[in-house]
């Protein structure tokens, strides 16, 4: 497999401009939608519109959809063609077209001898990536062993992994996910916020002996990045000079507490870092597609890297469903193009993802980045404006939790919210509550919710269990709110894997759909500078701050008058 080519100038399809399309919007308004009846009439439904993907098996047939909904949205995707665009991924050509980049995430997990070989802009893909790997399961053994101790000869008790976005959300929920695999003694810890708070509450119980950190940062330029680790470096100098450590011990110290992560390894080393302590990725993987790149190195060292490659393995099953399955059977095809479904046909504007599972809490903030960050765009890849709805807004939060704060508006709002509800059959920790298994009434959660939002109660029903007059109509529950159920036997590494590539690729899917470059994020660019620009006026430049629009000089003079 060889690819240098960029084939992928020229103009971007409007999919509005496709037969599908235009076939969908006229099924939309002809379809009279009612879940009750679908499930009455079709007693298949569930086994018509269930699929597996690796271990996870994905119930789809609690959607607004019907056998013909599926066939258009699959039409659409080959009218888009997403075959086409999925291999142009897969095989290293630049589909990142404002960036002139390749697109290969997917490299990072390929095993090792795959064939046949990736060989992208004449790097050697496969080789790279696994020698990387190798060191930093090199550098993760030396540490869990003790051989890597700090300067002070303690052995690491605490990794504290440094960086913001994809430097940080996705080790510090998978980190959450799989805390019990953690090493005895060993902990991870995480600051990305510059708010001083972060690094001084995060350091704040820390002994500087025994913690090594990680500054994980693609372009080692990020101003909370690269401010946290100056910080975190004074923190534990002072700390280490506190304990009497020698002025001729400084850099020794750096070299034996500080590691870090980036593809920019020149800056690195101004900052101070050995070279040797420093794990490279590459610009073809993307900040929010890091994760399972040398950015994971937080993730090798406290749980392993047997851990890690379980993880790897997973998201590498998903790779070859999405690659490989015919689309009617492909579980990210189909759930990216039931989005489109729900945002441009049904108009969606949000999407919940709701994981029955604790350990999952941080779920829902990675998939912002994730979704948001790529197909939050309002031009095509060509450049040309949308005249339709993109991304849409994903937010959630773990059940049961949401159940008591948000699920009122689920059931009874006047917004349409397709929901993912994901967990698993067997329990991190069986408890039972006298006779009652714990992890059973958890579950009982799921179904029962899935099935409210699916059936509602009708007005005869409400009444039937005694309720008269208007309060009839506040206990009535619509129904046909959609939802996808997923499932998988346990929450191990491997599941883990999968459910983000899983993601991974719904959210390529509906980026090819709207014609965008998922792979780039400009939208973040004009705040940073601004933010920059505004230093002087923040320090208290009266000039500077006379020059700012009234509302922003307003707030400025607010904050330096109340600075306590
Ligand atoms: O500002 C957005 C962003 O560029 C994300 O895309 C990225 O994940 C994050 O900042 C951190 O960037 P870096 O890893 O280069 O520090």
């Amino acid at each position: 497999m060889t690819s240098t080519t960029n084939d992928t100038t020229g103009s971007a399809i409007d999919p509005t401009t496709t037969t599908a399309w235009e076939a969908l919007e006229a099924h939309y308004l002809e379809q009279t939608t009612s879940l009750r009846e679908w499930f009455e009439q079709d007693p298949q439904r569930a086994e018509r519109f269930s699929r597996t993907a690796a271990d996870l098996h994905v119930d789809l047939s609690k959607n607004l959809i019907t056998a013909e909904t599926m066939e258009l949205l699959l039409d659409l995707a080959r009218e888009v063609d997403l075959e086409g665009r999925r291999a142009a991924m897969f095989a290293g050509e630049h589909i990142n077209t404002t960036e002139d980049r390749a697109v290969l995430h997917t490299a990072l997990r390929r095993p090792e001898g795959a064939e046949p070989a990736l060989e992208v802009d004449g790097q050697d893909v496969d080789a790279d990536v696994h020698a990387t790997l190798r060191r930093v399961y090199d550098f993760a053994d030396k540490v869990r062993s003790g051989e890597w101790t700090g300067v002070t000869g303690k052995r690491i008790e605490t990794v504290v992994n440094i960086g913001i976005g994809g430097s940080d959300l996705g080790p510090a929920m998978i980190y959450e996910a799989l805390k019990p695999l953690a090493q005895e003694g060993l902990e991870a810890r995480f600051i990305s916020n510059i708010d001083p708070t972060d690094a001084y509450a995060t350091t704040a119980d820390l002994d500087p002996e025994t913690t090594l950190v990680i500054v994980a940062s693609k372009t080692f330029t990020t101003l909370e990045t690269i401010t946290n680790a100056r910080l975190v470096r004074e923190w534990l100098l002072g700390g280490l000079r506190d304990r009497g450590l020698d002025q001729d011990l400084e850099a020794e110290a750096v070299r034996r507490h500080f590691v870090a992560v980036s593809t920019a390894l020149d800056k690195v080393e101004e900052f101070g870092i050995d070279p040797e302590n420093a794990f490279g990725f590459w610009n073809w993987v993307g900040g929010r597609y890091s994760v399972d790149s040398a950015i994971g190195t937080v993730l090798a060292t406290v749980l392993g890297p047997d851990a890690f490659e379980e993880l790897l393995a997973g998201f590498h099953a998903m790779d070859e469903h999405f690659r490989t399955a015919p689309l009617e059977d492909n579980v990210p095809v189909l759930m990216g193009m039931l989005n489109v479904w729900n945002v441009n046909f049904q108009g969606a504007e949000t999407h919940a993802v709701l994981p029955y599972s604790q350990y999952l809490h941080r779920f829902p903030a990675y998939l912002q980045q994730l979704t948001m960050e790529s197909n939050g765009k309002s031009v095509r890849w060509d450049g040309s404006l949308v005249s339709y709805d993109t991304g849409e807004v994903f937010w959630g939060e773990p059940g049961t939790n949401g159940q008591h704060a948000f699920f009122q508006l689920l059931h009874q709002g006047t917004r349409l919210i397709p929901a993912d509800f994901i967990a698993f059959a067997t329990p991190n920790h069986p408890l039972t509550d006298g006779e009652q298994d714990v992890h059973e009434l958890f579950l009982a959660n799921f179904f029962a919710q899935t099935k409210a939002l699916a059936f509602g109660k009708t007005a005869e029903e409400v009444r039937a269990e005694g309720t008269e007059g208007a309060l009839v109509a506040a206990r009535e529950f619509s129904g046909d709110r959609p939802t996808t159920s997923i499932m998988a036997p346990k929450l191990t590494p491997s599941v883990l894997g999968q459910l983000i590539a899983l993601y991974e690729h719904i959210t390529f899917v509906q980026g090819v759909v709207w014609g965008i470059n998922s792979f780039d994020q400009w939208g973040v660019e004009l705040g940073k500078q601004l933010a920059k620009g505004l230093a002087p006026a923040v320090a208290g430049d009266e000039q500077a701050i006379a020059a700012e629009d009234s509302s922003t000089a307003a707030l400025i003079r607010y904050y330096r008058e109340h600075r306590g």
